[in-house]
């Protein structure tokens, strides 16, 4: 397939929002507002930069457990589909994406709460479709120990196939409120599903009527071997972290190879891979913001966040001492893309333990880039014309000004460039996206016979 001509491909941008930002010390710095997590007013401000700035979407990552040490840093909060339904009336066309874990749900309760914020938000679901990475989320959830990681791949691919059909178990005239004859419905067309798979069994049909998506747009954010394989079969919208031009090419490259063994087409999936953009007037101002944020880090938080990635545990080891010998990559059941990346940062710059908690500490692993808007725009650009990237994942390094300054600052050279729209075009997330809406599987079947 020929790639679209430059001027006609724009960029996809999603703001990745987290409590005080993305850094590990934003909540230390006077510019965040750490203590207004859990307050509507915060979330409703930042969901309508968003959207001032025509972004795409914005995203809620999730934890079933207390990620981190919270002793350290701004972590716990809003569940995401919860705070996502009332951020729905706050706004009106930005994408609302929530992450929901397939490890530690059930489809249907999944599939009844994505359709009725779809509903909610008139078209503006999207789902970060998750198999959860660490064994304090299995804890919580009467096990003592993670299931294996090639398992919950299994299992995800089942659940979004059941949630799938519960989506479809109504068609989309299914409706029919015929007052007259006393039909709310047409029971053809509301239907069980009977699926009885090696996960789940589930009669349907949801109790939720199709959706104006049809489907939350479906995005995934595992890059291993089987997450890649995962996406190449369901996601519509991916997730990366990403430190060089190199690898996230080979990334893209690579994923988009992988379409058309599931009969997809290269642009039925949009890659993104994550940016944590520290901007200042000028490139020095931009260094010592960085700098300033390095400088207010725990170093206990950095190492505990570093054990957890490196599948180690590294207390009590020198600061400025390298990394000691790590496990293989396949004996790793959390986040194995991550282990990989962060394994060969460290290993390709022969970094002290210090200076990998200083490099991490901006994007947990995402690419950080220091600058001013206009050799941000110019990264941007060359990722996305590079083959590199659709789009961004944009992960401010403190909220609420991180977000502010990319749309005000960063957000205007892109339009300027012919790079991203002035005006939303379109009414749904998957209009943002350009990806179409799904047919119903079932009323495919039915006009097939
Ligand atoms: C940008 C981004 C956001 C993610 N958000 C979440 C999240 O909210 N919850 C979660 O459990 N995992 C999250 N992950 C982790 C992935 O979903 C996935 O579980 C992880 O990358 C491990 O998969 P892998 O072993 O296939 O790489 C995220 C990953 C990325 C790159």
């Amino acid at each position: 397939m020929t790639p679209p001509a430059a001027e006609e491909r724009q960029l996809h941008l999603n703001a990745f929002l987290m409590n005080a930002g993305h850094h590990d010390a934003a909540w230390r710095h006077p510019l965040s507002t750490p203590e207004r997590a859990t307050d509507l007013a915060y979330w409703r401000d930042l969901v309508r930069t968003a959207e001032r700035g025509r972004l795409d979407s914005v995203f809620l990552a999730d934890g079933l457990a207390l990620w981190g040490q919270v002793r350290y840093n701004a972590l716990g909060g809003f569940e995401p589909l919860t705070l996502l339904s009332a951020l729905a009336g706050a706004t009106e066309h930005v994408g609302l994406i929530a992450t929901v874990s397939t490890t530690f749900n059930e489809p249907f309760h999944t599939a009844r709460a994505f359709a009725s914020l779809d509903h909610l938000s008139g078209g503006r679901a999207g789902w970060n479709i998750v198999t959860s990475g660490t064994v304090n989320e299995a804890r919580n959830f009467n096990q003592d120990e993670h299931l294996d990681h090639a398992l919950r791949y299994r299992r995800a691919a089942e659940f979004v196939d059941v949630a799938t059909k519960l989506w479809d178990s109504w068609e989309d005239d299914a409706r029919l409120v015929d007052r007259e004859r006393g039909l709310y419905a047409d029971g053809e067309k509301v239907r069980p599903i009977d699926h009885a798979g090696d996960w789940f069994r589930v009669q349907g049909p949801l109790n939720v009527p199709r959706s104006p998506q049809g489907y939350p747009l479906l995005v995934q954010a595992g890059s291993s071997e089987d997450g890649k394989e995962f996406a190449a079969r369901y996601a519509e919208a991916v997730f990366t972290a990403q430190q060089t031009l190199a690898d996230a090419q080979a990334f893209y490259g690579d994923l988009k190879a992988r379409l058309a063994h599931h009969g997809r087409t290269p642009d039925a999936l949009l890659v993104l891979p994550g940016i944590c953009p520290v901007i200042g007037g000028t490139e020095a101002e931009a260094q010592a913001l960085l700098e300033e944020l390095t400088e207010l880090q725990v170093p206990e938080y950095g190492l505990a966040q570093l054990s957890g990635m490196v599948g180690v545990d590294l207390t009590g080891l020198p600061l400025d001492g390298p990394l000691p010998q790590l496990p293989e990559e396949r004996d790793i059941n959390g986040n194995r893309s991550r282990f990989a990346l962060v394994a060969e940062l460290a290993q390709r710059e022969g970094l002290t333990l210090r200076q990998l908690i200083a490099r991490l500490g901006g994007g947990r692993g995402h690419r950080v880039y220091a600058g001013t808007p206009e050799q941000i725009a110019d990264q941007l650009q060359e990722w996305f014309e590079q083959g590199a990237a659709d789009g961004f994942n944009i992960m401010p390094p403190i909220l609420p000004t991180g977000l502010a300054d990319f749309v005000d600052q960063v957000v205007p050279i892109l339009q300027s460039r012919g790079l991203f729209r002035t005006e939303y075009t379109g009414r749904t997330l998957r209009d943002h996206y350009g990806l179409p809406r799904p047919a119903n599987q079932f009323t495919r079947v039915r006009s097939a016979v």
